[in-house]
């Protein structure tokens, strides 16, 4: 079995951390979303994966993630010029693909359950297609399924005005080499993309053999900044252990499940877990409290803050009241003058530069 995560498209709903970068490669507690699904992957028994790269971001996911070694895989990048549909990535990687039967993941999808059990069910029943559903409140945002009382999936629409269920379409698939065939009998949508969504109601059409599965645990679909924090707190909260490499001065405290980077300095500062600090950041003066998640190389002086992301090289500088619920982008600079509001929540892009004066 093969795998093949699409790690391309534009990220708009989470510009503008994304004008400047893939959003697969947003961290959570530290480390970027697409490698929680690679290591999803190699641990159910899959190492040779294919990654869906777009011309805009594709350099970095490649640079970044590599080929594969550090996973214990096999990484062959695609690269797919346009963001023309997910059925379209498809197409393309078959070259990669071949008659195999694969897992297709977006790499923008983070899940609890292990995907062992799923690609369990499809090889022992020998489906031509398992997807994943899962409830949520908001159905007009996904692929939705209806299916009859024993579970069997009738119809799938993909972003319905009138949902006819609350089922969504996880970002989890499971194909035979059929795939292939039904993809070449669809028509674009009418948002001029080739929908995988409907290359399985194809599949259904034509009565081969769909199954569908309930997730069970937390899905995140992490494309928006509240999804992002709620992904960080998560993981935060069930995988992060202790793990100190840097150093800590005596004037500081650090309580509860704490990582802490090679080369950072913690000076003067609490630090409340569950927080994850990377390489080589100065904290002095601070309160970092529970689900924070500071990157590698970041400089953070007189600031208090908590369930937060703070991306690699932003500076914070003498910010006294709490920073909450933010994610703060790529080399971002804050500093503050003496007289402020009491409280801030931010959405800030990479590069900016921002005073409160
Ligand atoms: C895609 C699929 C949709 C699915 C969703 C899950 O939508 O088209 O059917 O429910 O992923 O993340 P997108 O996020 O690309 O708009």
């Amino acid at each position: 079995m093969k795998a093949l995560i699409l790690s391309g498209g534009k990220g708009t709903r989470l510009r503008p951390l994304t004008y400047t970068g893939a959003k697969q490669l947003v961290p959570v507690a530290n480390k970027p979303i697409l490698w929680y699904g690679i290591e999803g992957i190699v641990a159910a028994g899959i190492t040779d994966i294919g990654i869906i790269i777009s011309p805009e971001t594709g350099e970095e996911v490649q640079a970044k993630t590599g080929n594969g070694d550090r996973f214990g895989a096999n990484i062959t990048y695609i690269l797919q010029e346009q963001p023309a549909g997910l059925a379209h990535a498809v197409k393309i990687a078959q070259p990669f693909l071949g008659d195999s039967p694969f897992i297709m993941y977006l790499g923008d999808n983070l899940i609890q359950s292990d995907l062992n059990l799923f690609c369990d069910k499809f090889k022992t029943e020998l489906l031509d297609a398992l997807i994943l559903l899962r409830p949520v409140s908001n159905p007009s945002a996904f692929g939705v399924a209806t299916v009859d009382s024993k579970g069997k999936v009738l119809q799938l629409v993909e972003k319905p005005q009138n949902p006819p269920s609350n089922l969504a379409l996880v970002g989890i698939y499971f194909f035979s080499s059929k795939i292939h065939e039904a993809i070449a009998s669809i028509q674009p949508s009418a948002r001029g993309e080739l929908e995988i969504t409907d290359a399985i109601q194809q599949l259904i059409n034509g009565k081969t053999h769909v199954e569908a599965c309930q997730l069970e645990g937390w899905w995140l679909d992490t494309g928006k900044k509240d999804d992002l924090l709620e992904a960080n707190r998560i993981i935060l909260d069930t995988r992060v252990t202790t793990a100190i490499y840097g150093e800590i001065d005596t004037g500081s405290q650090v309580i509860g499940r704490v990582q802490i980077g090679k080369g950072s300095k913690i000076i003067n500062s609490t630090i409340r877990g569950p927080v994850a600090i990377g390489d080589n950041c100065h904290i002095e003066n601070c309160f970092i409290g529970p689900y924070s998640s500071i990157a590698n190389q970041t400089m953070l002086i007189e600031a208090d803050l908590e369930h937060s992301v703070i991306l690699q090289g932003a500076k914070i500088d003498s910010i006294h009241q709490r920073i909450v619920d933010s994610v703060i982008g790529q080399r971002a600079h804050l500093t503050a003058a003496p007289r402020r509001p009491k409280a801030l929540r931010f959405m800030i892009g990479d590069d900016c530069q921002i005073e409160l004066a």
